[in-house]
């Protein structure tokens, strides 16, 4: 039987996370379910938010579900060390990109899709009324590398001082001292281009997709955005049923609002892919429908988008959308090639939100506190007992 590492992490993350295995259970999925220790209790406890514990369960059954962790920046975080633990060389690390960089987790796939009748759709003036068009696109973002790899510098090593000005741009900097200098470097390398490129591909073919975009900069970036575009021109020939695209993701971001719903999926280096994801789940109903993937050789891992949202962790009862977190565990049955039930608990997410009679907070536009109930809007516990009934 398959075992699932449950990781509920902090805030929210501890409030949807059983919602989403109550929905597992009731669709009939059998598994095995293990907890994990992760996030901001551990940090505090042992100097470490991501322990070993729970990196040797990911190892061993291969397959994680995360709700959310609370990230603080370093100095903040090291206040807030158990007395006994400080000022003993303990550093803050994001565990979730942690766990991408430790397990390589290459891909991450943001599926952004409208649900009909969700009040939150995106809107568009047309004629004399209005239109709502479909949004169905799945960004692929390259999880690993790019911007965010993390190779970067305030007042740059000499080494690497000397190798950057071996590049005739580099002389505009050459009168800046080197503690008024911050680098962050774009590095990709080719061979995790071709794997997001191909995957990109490979599930368009799956799932009918008639395109692919390289949302990248390639006029500008002309090293990195270029391989990219280089490598999916070279790739794209293999799928002669699919049409490859590239656009610029200053473009596109401007387009979002134009056309979003011609565009089927979506291939990105790191922050492009965090920047295109996140405008995209903005037109299909923002963060309490936002799920995501983090998809390596050996290891999975899958999570909503949104983070632990402090301010609502005390609320009871709780007030936010679980879905994005259940939608999240679908693409998790989608992974163990359990397809039909992952598409029976989005037919019964369906049914709910179109009906329209139970809805969270965010649905109904509302600023979050204790009395949204007397606004009219449901539980988080009240919103899966209905998609439940609806399974
Ligand atoms: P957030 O995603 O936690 O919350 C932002 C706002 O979005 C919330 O205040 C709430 O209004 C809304 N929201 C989020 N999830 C919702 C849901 N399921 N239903 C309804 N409304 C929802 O982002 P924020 O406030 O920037 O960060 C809070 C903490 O979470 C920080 O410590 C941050 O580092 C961490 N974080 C963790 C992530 C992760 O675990 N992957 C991702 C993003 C942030
Ligand atoms: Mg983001």
């Amino acid at each position: 039987m398959t075992t699932i590492v449950t990781m509920p992490g902090d805030g929210i993350g501890k409030t949807v996370l059983p919602e989403a295995v109550k929905v597992l259970k009731a669709s009939g999925f059998k598994a095995d379910y293990v907890h994990a220790d992760i996030g901001w209790d551990f940090w505090c406890k042992e100097g470490n938010a991501l322990p070993q514990r729970t990196i040797d369960l990911l190892e061993k059954h291969k397959i994680g579900l995360f709700g959310a962790i609370t990230s603080k920046p370093k100095d903040a975080a090291a206040k807030e060390l158990e007395p006994s633990l400080r000022d003993k060389g303990f550093v803050y690390f994001s565990p979730i990109v942690g766990l991408r960089q430790l397990f390589n987790l290459d891909l991450c796939i943001r599926p952004c899709k409208s649900f009909k009748g969700n009040p939150l759709n995106f809107i568009r003036r047309s004629g004399n009324g209005f239109e709502e068009p479909m949004v169905d696109t799945v960004i692929f973002r390259q999880n690993t590398e790019g911007l965010y790899a993390g190779v970067e510098w305030t007042n740059p090593p000499k080494q690497v001082r000397d190798a950057l000005e071996t590049h005739p741009k580099m002389k505009a900097f050459k009168e800046v001292p080197g503690e008024d200098l911050a680098v962050s470097t774009r590095i990709m390398s080719r061979n995790a281009c071709r794997r997001i490129i191909r995957e990109a591909f490979e599930y368009a073919k799956k799932f009918g997709y008639s395109n692919v975009t390289v949302c990248e900069k390639p006029n500008v970036l002309r090293e990195t955005s270029g391989m990219m575009l280089k490598e999916a021109k070279l790739i794209a020939r293999e799928y002669p049923g699919i049409q490859l695209w590239d656009t610029n993701i200053d473009a596109q971001m401007m387009w979002l609002t134009k056309n979003p719903e011609i565009y089927g999926v979506i291939v990105a280096e790191n922050m492009f892919g965090d920047i295109i994801s996140d405008g995209f789940a903005g037109l299909i109903g923002g963060l309490g429908f936002a799920c995501s993937a983090n998809i390596g050789e050996n290891v999975s891992i899958f999570e909503p988008t949104h983070g632990s949202a402090p301010k609502y962790q005390e609320l009871n009862p709780s007030i936010v959308n679980p879905i994005a977190m259940i939608l999240s565990a679908c693409m998790m049955l989608d992974h163990l090639g359990e397809n039909t039930r992952a598409d029976k608990i989005r037919t019964a997410i369906a049914k709910v939100v179109e009906d329209g009679k139970v809805k969270t907070y965010d649905m109904m536009k509302l600023k979050g506190g204790p009395d949204v109930f007397a606004k009219g809007a449901c539980t988080t516990q009240e919103m899966t007992d209905e998609i439940i009934k609806n399974l």
